[in-house]
């Protein structure tokens, strides 16, 4: 049961990963599109489905998933996950800003510039490089 669930856990992870990556970087084409435009609504369009569809989803079974393997692991104790915890607490937050974001593009009242959205889109990469490391490797 235990690897079954890792599968699925795993499998969410790519799909919150993907959107979580994909996202900041269609805010960074989004804001420099005229506001009204045909395209600035097909961003908008593009944006609501990618977070309702893929990264909302994909977030809600990466965290039953993951808290489920640490209940069954006994990891709650082991330093990696301390860190790897404090991590995702931080990924769940960007989350949370970028669905900000979209609710904010969706009424034109985006007020960051591509290039905070060019910044902003390094963020889950890095955590996502520490969250990978402590899980494999599990340093301490
Ligand atoms: C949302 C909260 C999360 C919790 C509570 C959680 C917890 C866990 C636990 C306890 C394991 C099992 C470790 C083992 O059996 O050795 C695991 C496996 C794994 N997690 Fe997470 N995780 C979460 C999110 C994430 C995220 C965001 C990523 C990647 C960005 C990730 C990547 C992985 C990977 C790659 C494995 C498989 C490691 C292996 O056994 O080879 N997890 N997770």
């Amino acid at each position: 049961m235990y690897d079954w669930i890792k599968a699925l856990h795993v499998v969410a992870v790519i799909a919150w990963m993907a959107g979580m990556l994909y996202l900041p970087r269609l805010f960074v084409y989004h804001a420099a599109s005229e506001l009204g435009s045909a395209q600035s609504e097909t961003f908008k369009v593009m944006e609501r489905r990618l977070l309702r569809a893929i990264i909302n989803p994909a977030m809600v079974v990466t965290w039953l998933a993951g808290l489920y393997l640490v209940w069954a692991g006994h990891w709650l104790s082991a330093g990696w996950f301390h860190v790897k915890l404090l991590l995702v607490l931080l990924l769940t937050g960007v989350h949370g800003f970028l669905a900000g974001r979209v609710r904010e593009f969706a009424a034109d009242q985006n007020r960051y510039s591509t290039k905070f959205y060019r910044i902003l889109n390094e963020v889950p990469t890095v955590l996502m490089i520490g969250i990978v490391i402590m899980v494999i490797v599990k340093p301490f």
